[in-house]
């Protein structure tokens, strides 16, 4: 093992784990965190987090729910505050594209005095496969309040392969790297791509913002979460974020994985596959 562990803040993420099993596999020691782990850390619970950072030099920070909401930029302030008290030299954020609050909590650890990576991200392709979209993809229907705007999803593979390249080489410390998918589509198209990988029918319907969040509030999803949502589609999702960036390859030297290829993967996985019914295809 290589020197102090790595602390990966969001073990059981959907990039966390991913970031956590590439740097094991190259031979670094880690320290991955989050509410369920023995070590416990929780970004509700500032108490929790020296002894959580203690004993390592550097790390992958993904905070939850989204740097988007209103008090992530003091909660990240906070947080670097704590970082530097116990030792930690460089951090890697994980950040999303077009979130003005995002941006304010990335130049908290630009300015925080610590060497830094941002990795300020598009929307996930594996949230049709991991996330909150997975129901709909398996119930035939997703329905959300979004129409023609296109989104350059990238796969997160393609997130964890630049956090760890972050994290393992120096040359590319003090970087900002905005990365997306080559190609930007709906989320119409990304369902009629998924429809035809699955081979089952999958269709897209769009909704109201009130009559989603409605759905959401039933569910029992409230405030920070709730808000979050409204952000997200009404806001952040108008276009701004629909054309491809370069931030993989600045990276990597490599293109980012095709939406295609994320669909070969998934489907090899069979996590769209629907149990105990009959496919036809
Ligand atoms: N999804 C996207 O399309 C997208 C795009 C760009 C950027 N991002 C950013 O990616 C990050 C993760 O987003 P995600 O929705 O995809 O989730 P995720 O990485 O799948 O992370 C979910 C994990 O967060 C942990 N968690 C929940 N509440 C926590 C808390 N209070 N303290 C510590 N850990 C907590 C949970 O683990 P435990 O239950 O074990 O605590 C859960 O496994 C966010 O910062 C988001 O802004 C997401």
């Amino acid at each position: 093992m290589k020197g102090s562990p790595i602390l990966i803040i969001g073990k059981n993420g959907k990039t966390g784990r991913r970031v956590e099993r590439q740097l094991q596999t190259l031979g670094y020691a880690t320290r991955a965190v989050s509410r369920s782990t023995s070590r416990v850390f929780d970004w509700e619970d500032p108490a929790t987090w020296r002894a959580a950072l203690e004993g390592t030099k550097s790390g992958y920070v993904t905070f939850y729910p989204d740097l988007a909401i209103p008090s992530a930029e003091q909660t990240i302030r906070d947080f670097t505050a704590v970082a530097r008290n116990v030792g930690l030299r460089h951090l890697v954020l994980l950040s999303g594209r077009g979130e003005q609050g995002a941006e304010r909590a990335e130049d908290v650890l630009v300015n925080s005095g610590l060497d830094w990576n941002v990795v300020r991200a598009s929307w996930f392709m594996q949230n049709f496969s991991e996330g909150f979209m997975v129901e709909g993809i398996l119930g035939g229907e997703l329905m959300l309040p979004v129409g023609d705007i296109a989104e350059p999803f990238i796969d997160v593979d393609d997130i964890a392969d630049v956090v760890v390249a972050s994290l393992t080489r120096p040359a590319l410390r003090n970087r900002l790297f905005e990365v997306s998918g080559p190609r930007a589509l709906t989320f119409a198209q990304c369902v009629s791509e998924i429809s035809e990988a699955v081979g089952y029918p999958v269709k897209f319907t769009r909704i109201g913002i009130d009559e989603f969040t409605n759905v959401l509030r039933d569910e029992g999803v409230s405030g920070e979460a709730l808000w979050l949502m409204r952000e997200l589609f009404t806001v952040v999702l108008d276009g701004r974020n629909a054309n491809p960036t370069t931030g993989v390859e600045e990276a990597l030297g490599r293109p980012a994985t095709d939406f295609g290829e994320f669909l070969r993967k998934v489907v090899a996985t069979g996590a769209w596959q629907r149990s105990g019914l009959v496919q036809h295809g």
